[in-house]
């Protein structure tokens, strides 16, 4: 979630009394609610309790995070020598604040994709005028923050392929004059921020040296806010079997089919209320080479404030998707389709998500864990079942709800609540999870400033800056129903004097971890969304990508982004020459003096050609 999100979705979680953090830094907290100065400045100096976790989980590599067999694509050129993956480049100085990217030596960045930019055959795109949303419709969203680069059969896919680009929250400076404000916005207004949301898919081409968009492909395409959704599994009895719009599309995940899997961030319409909550909060399957059918709601994988999927296979095509619940707390969630896929035939995977059965994660103090089976009938998901609330953030705990768990349906569409009946641990925020080549499986746990009862997996009561999770499943199979598990880092800064806002980085520190992603060759990156202020800045400079080492654990800086950015989205060419990152809701004369600030898909490349990292 980003502090745009949480100023957007503001006045309904006001209306319901939801707890949460608007904002990661200090200043942001108090100006959107000065009432809680004094609470937020005494919970700072809290200590830190207990770091678990000082063996290493490693073990030799034999997984993927990414093994999607690709669906049948040409086979790229056979390189002439074998490219060298080694971790070589000299990191990005400490506290960089500059209004631009700022990348190690031999590194260089263009824009390749900005808010307002056209995307489907006929857009003329912004300029810097107003539009209508007939226009808007057709062109980029704003906040760019999840991405996936798939390949498309027959092309090179070190030369073409497709971008498959979230789009969390609107860039409003290029939408309409003013802020938005659901309650009083016109119909062509809602139209227009919800335009502004969901999913973009272009189509992009390596030509004399540069990426670049390729305005007349056929697979350039909008899903939006006003897109009409099927509904697929067990509450589509519940809620029907469509739903108007996707939105707050947060960070996302890909499928061993090909597919694109967008998150939700939200469980509610707050860009237009007219719409059922219980349509929103899900995850969306979106076939990008738009062979497998509508794009649509899969209930089966649970309703709440998804953050991403990452997925493990094993040798008999069973396969597992990892997801985050970004709330205040949230928990942490696994989702085993019934069926096998089938890497031979992607229609026959169409439907696959639509049957199976959600877990949600609980860490023992003693280093182990379990999945919990969140079916109804069983683990206390039954009518009038009592249900704790989120007692991890008073020492006063809430008083007890009772929910009704009438269906399967009911479960599904109270996920959050069927969790912490069940036993589920909850966590600091949980933001996006990979999985390793070795199959461990990591978790950033952004932040979580307000929590008041600690657990050895979330340690820090108050937890401004966060820390990163991860765990190796029994057997290392997808289908296990235990694991054992470690704290890998708590971010913070030595310079710091509060315990609990130290952490134990080994070299770059950073605070706020949100995007990570293990690549294909097994190195691993880490991006921030740290507060923008200078309580945050002045510490550890703008948002932030590192390389992290799984073994030293050592963090070297790797990208700044520019004023009042969150770095986010992680993609690359298979032969990782070529990294496409997001730079979200900047808010200085980025990437143009001359437009406002948008958000924007960068490419990063190293000046001779060799691997990201080198
Ligand atoms: Fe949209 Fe949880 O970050
Ligand atoms: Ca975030
Ligand atoms: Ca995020």
């Amino acid at each position: 979630m980003s502090y745009i999100t949480d100023k957007a979705r503001e006045p309904r979680r006001a209306a319901e009394g939801y707890i949460t953090v608007p904002g990661q830094t200090l200043e942001e907290i108090v100006a959107a609610n000065p009432a809680r100065r004094k609470v937020l400045r005494g919970g700072l100096s809290l200590s830190l309790l207990s770091v678990f976790g000082s063996t290493s989980l490693l073990a030799a590599c034999g997984g993927d995070d990414d093994p999607a067999p690709a669906p049948a694509p040409a086979p790229g050129p056979t390189p002439t020598q074998p490219l060298d993956y080694s971790i070589g480049f000299n990191p990005v100085a400490d506290k960089v604040t500059a209004d631009t990217v700022t990348l190690p030596e031999n590194y260089s960045y263009e824009v390749l994709f900005s808010a307002g930019d056209p995307v489907e055959i006929g857009s003329v795109g912004y300029s810097g005028s107003f539009q209508s949303s007939a226009e808007t419709e057709r062109q980029a969203g704003g906040n760019h923050d999840g991405m996936h680069f798939f390949e498309i059969p027959g092309v090179d896919p070190q030369k073409g392929g497709l971008l498959a680009i979230n789009h969390e929250a609107m860039d409003s400076a290029i939408l309409f004059p003013g802020s938005y404000n659901e309650a009083t916005a016109t119909a062509e207004q809602k139209r227009l921020a919800l335009s502004s949301v969901g999913v973009s898919i272009i189509e992009i081409e390596f030509v004399d040296g540069k990426w670049r968009v390729k305005r007349d492909s056929r697979y350039n395409k909008r899903y939006t806010g006003n897109t009409i959704y099927k509904v697929g599994g067990p509450a589509a009895s519940a809620i029907g079997g469509s739903v108007v719009g996707t939105l707050n599309n947060c960070s996302s995940g890909n499928t061993p089919w090909g597919t694109y899997l967008t998150c939700e961030e939200t469980t509610d319409n707050y860009l237009d209320q007219s719409n059922p909550e219980e349509g929103y909060g899900w995850v969306v399957e979106i076939d990008p080479l738009n062979q497998l059918g509508a794009p649509t709601k899969r209930t089966a994988m649970g309703r709440f404030d998804h953050e991403n999927t990452a997925f493990m296979t094993d040798a008999n095509n069973r396969v597992a998707f990892y997801m985050g619940d970004d709330g205040t707390p949230g928990c942490i969630y696994k989702f085993i389709p019934s069926n096998a896929f089938d890497p031979n035939n992607r229609a026959a995977n169409a439907n696959l998500l639509d049957q199976g059965t959600l877990y949600v994660a609980k860490f023992n103090g003693d280093g182990t864990g379990q999945w919990i089976e969140l079916t109804h009938g069983k683990n206390g998901l039954v009518t009038g079942a009592s249900d704790p609330g989120n007692y991890t953030q008073s020492t006063t705990p809430p008083a007890p709800t009772i929910v009704d768990f009438n269906s399967q349906a009911d479960v599904l569409i109270k996920t959050k609540a069927a969790a912490r009946v069940a036993g589920g641990t909850l966590m600091d925020r949980p933001e996006w999870i990979t999985v390793a080549l070795d199959k461990t499986v990591y978790c950033t746990l952004t932040n979580n400033g307000s929590r008041r009862v600690t657990d050895p997996a979330n340690p820090r009561a108050t937890n401004p800056h966060g820390h990163i999770i991860r765990w190796k499943e029994q057997g290392d199979s997808p289908l296990a129903t235990t694991f054992t598990w470690e704290i890998f880092l708590l971010a913070g800064d030595p310079s710091l004097s509060a315990e609990n806002l130290k952490g134990n980085i080994v070299g770059d520190t950073f605070s706020s971890p949100d995007g990570i992603r293990v690549d294909p060759k097994g190195r691993l990156w880490v991006q921030t969304d740290a507060g923008t202020g200078a309580s945050t800045t002045d510490i550890f400079g703008a948002n932030s990508m590192h390389y992290v080492d799984q073994q030293t654990r050592e963090c070297k800086r790797f990208l700044v982004g520019p004023h009042g950015c969150e770095i986010t989205g992680i993609a690359y060419t298979p032969d990782l020459t070529t990294f496409f990152i997001n730079i979200q809701h900047p808010n200085g004369a980025w990437p143009s003096a001359s437009l406002p600030a948008r958000s924007s898909t960068i490419v990063v490349r190293h000046k001779d050609g060799k691997p990201i990292g080198a």
